[in-house]
């Protein structure tokens, strides 16, 4: 959990803008909440262009102080200090990259003090061979580790190359799913699917959720709560309140790491209660490190259950709806969950407030785009307990 400057800053990143997240991060109880990662994108390198012709550097006039005091002044507060490389020549947004330099970069960022690398081989190479891709990942991750220093390692390749399926294995503790999210619930067009929105995201991620557990995790991409619409680097018009709590519901029952893309110091006190809902937070944070997966599909597909279980017993549920009108949407224990709770009781995690016992199916009505979280735990069984 953490901030990531990417989707609201772009590579317009200073040591100001870092340290105002931090001491804002910190104000407005997101670091109480658990948000500690404060993670630098792309943009803080000296020189655009070739690493063969470049040496990497920290921009002098972004970061007039160096990281290593920014990386003491996070430490100092409590908080870790992210930054981000990439396997190629040059990165994303075309500084300087790492390539045949894993070991001297590691080196460089365990000597600042930094705590997490966002290593990615860009979105746009998706025909790179898998056999490179995972080649200049393990080269990086065994670099990383020869530090001595504890540093999450995010191998980032936009959901190409079934990264899911190697990345693990090769020490990496998240990897995207896919390519860029855009700042839309369920984008209508067609952008030729470059970028993904919050539905997109939520399918793939169902598809690949066993992939997902303790230390290495199904990466949904950054949050996109408080961005408005407003991203100079997202497209996308921006999502309704209610729209972004479902999308945080989602990310947080999927299990994907929660790390805020807009600028803290702009956000409202409904995206700020949307961040720091602590017991949504438990079900991302949960010791089991599972994913929710899809339980059941209306024929239309508007009306979806998914759920959990979670390391006390309980289950997380969630009940969203795809649709565009309010619908009644009724769980069932037995038929729809498949676990023996004749009667069970639940908590909404958004109203804060306990239901039950009940012994019937249960039936609520959410409203469009609207995702409803609860706990449920048993309270008793009578057969197949
Ligand atoms: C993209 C990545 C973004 C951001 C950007 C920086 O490949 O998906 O999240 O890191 O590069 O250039």
């Amino acid at each position: 959990m953490g901030w990531s400057s990417w989707n609201n800053f772009g590579p317009d990143i200073n040591e100001t803008v870092v340290r105002d997240t931090i001491d804002a991060m910190e104000r407005l109880g997101l670091k109480d909440a658990g948000y500690i990662y404060v993670n630098i994108d792309d943009g803080w390198q000296r020189y655009k262009g070739s690493r063969a012709e470049h040496p990497l550097e920290v921009d002098p006039v972004k970061f007039p102080n160096g990281m290593k005091p920014l990386a003491d002044y996070a430490h100092s507060k409590g908080f870790k200090l992210g930054i981000y490389s990439g396997p190629g020549d040059s990165t994303c947004a075309g500084y300087t990259g790492s390539e045949d330099h894993a070991a001297e970069d590691a080196k460089l960022f365990a000597s600042w003090g930094i705590d997490h690398l966002k290593y990615d081989s860009c979105c746009s190479h998706s025909d790179a061979p898998q056999a490179e891709v995972q080649q200049v990942m393990l080269d990086m991750s065994t670099a990383l580790i020869a530090t001595n220093r504890s540093i999450v390692f995010h191998a980032c390749h936009c959901g190409w190359a079934n990264v899911w399926e190697w990345a693990a294995e090769e020490g990496a503790n998240q990897w995207r799913i896919g390519q860029d999210i855009s700042d839309d619930f369920n984008y209508p067009g067609n952008r030729e699917k470059y970028y993904f929105d919050v539905l997109d995201m939520l399918d793939r991620g169902n598809a690949i959720a066993q992939y997902t557990g303790p230390g290495h995790w199904n990466d949904y991409d950054m949050l996109i709560v408080g961005l408005d619409g407003e991203s100079k680097q997202l497209v996308g018009t921006g999502l309704s309140d209610l729209e972004y709590r479902t999308h945080f519901s989602i990310w947080s029952i999927m299990a994907s790491p929660l790390l805020i893309g807009a600028n803290i110091t702009h956000l409202s006190s409904y995206d700020l209660a949307t961040l720091t809902n602590k017991e949504v937070i438990a079900l991302n944070q949960d010791g089991l490190g599972q994913a929710a997966t899809l339980q059941y599909s209306s024929p239309d597909n508007s009306t979806q259950v998914y759920a959990k279980m979670l390391k006390d017993e309980s289950m997380a549920l969630m009940l969203l709806n795809r649709g565009t009108t309010t619908a009644d949407v009724t769980v069932s224990m037995r038929r729809d969950l498949t676990v023996p709770w004749d009667v069970y009781r639940m908590r909404d995690l958004w109203k804060g407030r306990d239901l039950g016992p009940y012994d019937i199916p249960f039936t609520t009505e959410v409203q469009a785009h609207e995702a409803k979280v609860y706990r449920v735990w048993k309270v008793g069984c009578t057969v197949g307990c």
